[in-house]
């Protein structure tokens, strides 16, 4: 049983703050599948097992209604968090599916109409991880040795309390808050003993997106992402993590003296939000800016050695036989209309189904996501006329507009197989080498001046799945669109 109320909380010193949670409570079923995270807010870890059937009632206990979504699982319609399916106060749904997809970490949360952003940022998140026999195989660090992180941003006034901006900035460009709270805290320390750990970072913030990397510029080894773990592990600089991602990554401290410290942080970067906005953000923790994540310590010394497994898992890829339409990618265009981002020029509407976004079940279909450049194309309206030129360098609202979205689609998760970029080369230099492509993902960053293609799975249940901006305040502005399977 999961509860969604009102409770407090202590998050800075001083008062407590007053946020909406989930409160777990098991009624049945193996003992780890509840376990709360050391925080502040989250809702419980929960643990699941791939196969495993599982039951879970949703009580709301909120002054508003409310529907939760299983961000990266595969399940049926209704048990999605489709907005239709939110319940008043008062009520209960109960979820029944079962696990289907491979080990990962996913991620739960709202999806209300127009009101996920919010919901979310009073403290509506938690993370769910899925394990499965191959993973277990490769016997990762586990128990303390494995570290879920969960990173949102938030802004607090002079009470303690949390403190949102329902203006124009908000809305246009999403929520970025003052302090970076990391499973509820700030200024997280972990004490960790020398040896390997496995982090399990996922980005639960609104709006902000992260670069990360470690102080002395260690590089990161990263093993998965959204959608599980990658074939083989892969070292990065660092690793650029939107609102919904999720990244896998061993940290090995052995060799590190008692007391030495190794700190995350997110770095420099450029060209993913418009200087304009950036400036609007003042110097109160502006996005592409560098600061501290959390803190590592080492606190222990420890003689266990572990090395990772060369190979860490089979990806299952489409053959180009499989792909139903190969020669006329579905688009998802990312459009401007007057002050608001929309997909493919629509804002979102349920049962405003258009011809492409009908899609036959069991295929397999080839995703084109871009920005739709100058050209009126489905955007309609005369004020974006010249070409976009890349980087928010163009002329006209476009140009002036133009930032980085993460795309999600609901269902099976996907494979992106190109990425492509036009515009500032210099900008793209900050951020290129932390996107990584090699994994299964439910949710990709799609930078201005780029053009990805995907390959997505639409197998098994019909209905309504959406795709959206995970900017909540873009979704909940509109950007976000259902593809009718069918
Ligand atoms: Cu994480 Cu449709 O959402
Ligand atoms: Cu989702
Ligand atoms: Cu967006």
């Amino acid at each position: 049983e999961l509860i969604c109320k009102r409770d407090e909380t202590s998050i800075l010193t001083g008062k407590a703050t007053r946020v909406w949670r989930y409160v777990g409570n098991l009624i049945k079923g193996p003992p780890n599948a509840v376990t709360a995270l050391p925080d502040a807010y989250l809702g419980p870890l929960l643990r699941f097992t791939k196969g495993q059937k599982v039951r879970i009632r949703l009580r709301n206990e909120l002054p508003e209604e409310t529907v939760t979504h299983w961000h990266g699982l595969h399940v049926p319609m209704l048990m999605d968090g489709h907005p239709t399916a939110a319940i008043d106060p008062g009520e209960t749904y109960v979820y029944e599916f079962e696990i289907r997809n491979r080990a990962g970490m996913y991620f739960y949360h709202p999806h209300t109409h127009e009101k996920t952003a919010t919901q979310v940022y009073r403290g509506l998140a938690g993370a769910l991880m899925i394990e499965d026999e191959e993973e277990r195989a490769l016997g990762l660090p586990s128990g303390e040795f494995e570290i879920p992180l969960v990173i949102q941003d938030r802004s607090f006034d002079r009470d303690n309390q949390l403190a949102y901006g329902d203006d124009m900035h908000t809305s246009m460009f999403g929520f970025y808050g003052d302090r970076v709270l990391v499973n509820g805290r700030c200024n997280l320390t972990l004490d960790v003993a020398s040896r390997a750990y496995r982090l399990r970072i996922l980005n639960g913030s609104n709006a902000r997106i992260y670069k990360l990397c470690w102080d002395d510029r260690t590089p990161l080894t990263v093993i998965g992402v959204d959608g599980g773990l990658l074939e083989k592990a892969e070292t990065r600089p660092y690793v650029m993590l939107a609102p919904a991602e999720r990244v896998d990554l061993i940290v090995d401290f052995s060799g590190r003296p008692q007391g030495a410290k190794l700190t995350m942080l997110s770095g420099e970067f450029y060209g993913l939000i418009p200087p304009m906005a950036q400036r609007m953000m003042g110097s109160d923790l502006a996005m592409g800016e560098e600061f501290p994540l959390f803190t590592a310590r080492v606190t222990k010394t420890s003689t266990d050695s572990w090395k990772l497994p060369e190979k860490l898992s089979t990806i299952r890829r489409f053959r180009k036989d499989e792909i139903a339409n190969l020669d006329d990618p579905i688009p998802i265009a990312i459009t401007m209309a007057r002050m608001a981002m929309f997909l493919n020029g629509r804002p979102y509407g349920h049962d405003d189904i258009q011809p492409r976004e009908r899609i036959p079940v069991d295929t397999t279909q080839l995703i084109e996501i871009f920005h739709e450049r100058g050209g009126m194309g489905m955007m309609g309206g005369g004020m974006m006329r010249g070409r976009m030129g890349g980087m928010g360098m163009g002329m006209g609202m476009m140009g002036m507009m133009s930032m980085a979205h993460p795309i999600h689609l609901h269902g099976q998760p996907f494979e992106i197989i190109e990425r492509s970029f036009e515009g500032d080369e210099d900008a793209y230099a900050s951020v290129r080498d932390g996107l990584i492509d090699s994994g299964l993902k439910d949710t990709v960053l799609v930078a201005p001046g780029e053009r990805l293609r995907i390959v997505k799975p639409f197998g098994d249940f019909k209905g309504r799945f959406m795709y959206h901006c995970h900017n909540l305040e873009h979704e909940d502005a509109g950007m976000m669109r259902e593809f009718s399977v069918e």
